[in-house]
C-alpha cells in the first residue's frame, strides 16, 4: 500500500516538472504554457503547438492555483487582456471587438520582446476561437476565489474588458434563440465537425461565463444595466437548453412520435425535428437511467450525438438540473467501454464515417472515424469528468477514470488524444507532452484529493429563475 502511494506521488513529481517544463516566459515573468512540448518533433513540426492556447491554459491554471502559484494566472490574465481585439472588422479576417485570441506567442527583435496573438488568422482553416474570451473571464472568477484578490478584476481596464465580452457575446443577431449561434470550429474542436449553429459546447461555456460576469461586475455607471442583461439571458439560455436539448428514453419516445410542419406558438415539435433523423444507434445506447443533452440543435437539426465537455461543463456550472446531472452520470456508468474505455474521455460519441464523414468533415483525414476529434480520447478531459464527478458525489467513477488514466500517461508520455473505439492507441497525429493532458491529470488528482477546489471552477444551481417561455 505505501508503495503504491510513493509510486503515485513519484508520478505526480514527474507530472509537475513536465508542467513546468512548458512555462512560457514574457520580460523575466511566467506568463502561460506552451501547447506541447514534444522532443520528438522539429521546430517546423511545431505548427502552433509552440504558442500559449487561452483553452489549454485552464487546466494549467488550475493546477497553479490550487498550489498556491496564483502569479503565473495573475500574468496571463494581464498580459492577454492587454491582448483583447478593439478594432472593428476591418478585412475578413480581422477580429471583432471583444475576441480574445486563440493563442499567443513570444517574440523578440533584440532585447525587445513583445507578445504575437493569432486570433484565428493564422489558424488551419482560419477558425474564430470563440471560447476563448469564455474561458478567460471562467479564469478570472477562479482566480479571485483561489487568491481573494478582488482588486483585480475591479480595476477598470478589467471591467472593460468584462464588458466589451459581454458586448460581443449579448448582440442581438438574426438568431431567435437565446443560445449563441456560431460558425463550425470555434472551439476545442476547432476543425470542421458539423459542430456549427448551437453546439452545446459553445452553450454551457456560455452559461459560465455569464455566470462568472454576474459575479465580477461592479454596479458603476453601466454595470447594472450590463448585469440585467446579463441575468436574463441566463434565465432564457438555461430554460431553452434544460427544455429543449435534454434527451433520455422518455424524451426520445416523444420525439419518436413527433408530428412535423406544425405552425404556430403552443406546438410541440418546435424545431420541426423529424423522427427519420433519429439515429438506430440510440434507441439502444440509451439506459434507462441515462440521459444527456444533445450536441446541438437548431431549424430542423438535432445533433444526438454524445459531447463530452459540454455535457461535463454542464454538470459543473449547474446549467444542467441536479437529477440531469445525476442522469449523464449514469449515462458514463452504463456506458463505460464506449465513453471512458481504454483512456478517459472520449470527445464526442459515435463517430463519424461514410459519406457522413465525407460530407460534414469535407474528407478530414485528421478527423478520421474513431480518431482525433471524431471520437478520439482526450486525456486533459479527466479534469472535467473528475470535477462533474465530485460535483454529483460520484467520486468513485473519478477514481476509476484516474486509476485508469494513471497506467498509461506516463508511459506514453502524456499524449494529446488517442485513438479507437475505446482509446486503446496513441492517436495517429498526436503530439506527446502535451501539456493539457499533463495539467488535466494533476488537476485531477488534486480535485480527488482535495474537493474543496471544486469551487474554484464550479457554480451552484443559479437564481436567475425559469428564465421566459420561448
Ligand atoms: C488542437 C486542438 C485544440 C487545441 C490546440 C492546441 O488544435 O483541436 O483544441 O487548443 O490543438 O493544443
Amino acid at each position: 500500500m505505501t508503495s503504491a502511494i510513493d509510486n503515485s506521488s513519484l508520478l505526480e513529481a514527474e507530472a509537475w516538472q513536465l508542467l513546468e517544463k512548458s512555462i512560457i516566459y514574457y520580460q523575466g515573468k511566467p506568463i502561460g504554457t506552451v501547447a506541447a512540448h514534444d522532443p520528438e518533433s522539429s521546430e517546423s513540426d511545431a505548427l502552433n503547438y509552440d504558442q500559449c492556447f487561452l483553452r489549454d491554459f485552464v487546466p494549467s491554471a488550475l493546477v497553479f492555483l490550487m498550489d498556491g502559484k496564483a502569479e503565473i494566472v495573475r500574468n496571463f490574465l494581464i498580459e492577454t487582456l492587454k491582448l483583447q481585439s478593439h478594432d472593428k472588422q476591418m478585412d475578413c479576417f480581422e477580429p471583432g471587438a471583444g475576441l480574445m485570441p486563440a493563442s499567443f506567442k513570444v517574440h523578440s527583435n533584440g532585447n525587445e520582446e513583445f507578445l504575437v496573438a493569432d486570433f484565428g488568422e493564422q489558424a488551419i482553416a482560419r477558425v474564430p476561437p470563440v471560447d476563448s474570451c469564455m474561458w478567460w473571464i471562467i479564469l478570472l472568477r477562479a482566480y479571485e476565489k483561489a487568491t481573494g484578490d478582488l482588486d483585480l478584476a475591479r480595476q477598470p481596464d478589467f471591467q472593460a474588458g468584462i464588458k466589451l465580452i459581454l458586448d460581443l457575446c449579448l448582440v442581438h443577431r438574426f438568431s431567435l434563440y437565446p443560445t449563441m449561434l456560431v460558425p463550425d470550429g470555434s472551439f476545442m474542436i476547432d476543425r470542421r465537425m458539423g459542430v456549427y449553429e448551437h453546439p452545446l459546447e459553445i452553450q454551457v461555456l456560455f452559461y459560465a461565463s455569464l455566470r462568472a460576469a454576474s459575479e465580477l461586475l461592479l454596479l458603476d455607471a453601466d454595470g447594472e444595466s450590463y448585469l440585467g442583461r446579463v441575468n436574463r439571458r441566463l434565465g432564457a439560455l438555461k430554460y431553452h437548453i434544460r427544455n429543449y436539448y435534454w434527451l433520455d428514453l422518455k424524451r426520445l419516445g416523444e420525439i419518436y412520435r413527433y408530428k412535423g410542419n406544425e405552425f404556430g406558438k403552443e406546438i410541440a415539435n418546435k424545431f420541426n425535428i423529424q423522427s427519420e433523423s433519429i439515429p438506430t444507434w440510440l434507441t439502444e445506447w440509451l439506459p434507462e437511467s441515462g440521459g444527456y443533452l444533445a450536441g446541438n440543435l437548431g431549424p430542423g437539426r438535432m445533433d444526438f450525438r454524445f459531447f463530452t465537455l459540454g455535457n461535463l461543463m454542464s454538470i459543473i456550472a449547474s446549467l444542467a438540473s441536479e437529477a440531469e446531472s445525476q442522469r449523464i452520470m449514469n449515462l458514463f456508468a452504463q456506458r463505460w467501454q464506449d465513453l471512458i474505455g481504454s483512456m478517459p474521455v472520449k470527445i464526442c460519441f459515435p463517430a463519424m464515417d461514410g459519406l457522413e464523414w465525407k460530407i460534414v468533415t469535407g474528407c478530414d483525414s485528421k478527423n478520421s472515424p474513431w480518431s482525433y476529434h471524431n471520437g478520439g480520447n482526450w486525456p486533459v478531459l479527466l479534469w472535467f469528468f473528475t470535477a462533474a464527478a465530485l460535483k454529483t458525489n460520484r467520486t468513485e467513477l473519478a477514481q476509476a477514470a484516474i486509476a485508469i488514466a494513471e497506467r498509461r500517461l506516463f508511459k506514453d508520455k502524456f499524449p494529446e488524444y488517442y485513438d479507437g473505439n475505446n482509446g486503446r492507441l496513441i492517436g495517429k497525429e498526436a503530439r506527446i507532452c502535451q501539456t493539457w493532458s499533463i495539467a488535466g491529470f494533476l488537476a485531477a488528482k488534486q480535485l480527488v484529493a482535495n474537493p474543496e477546489y471544486l469551487e474554484l471552477i464550479s457554480f451552484p444551481e443559479g437564481l436567475e429563475g425559469p428564465g421566459c417561455s420561448i
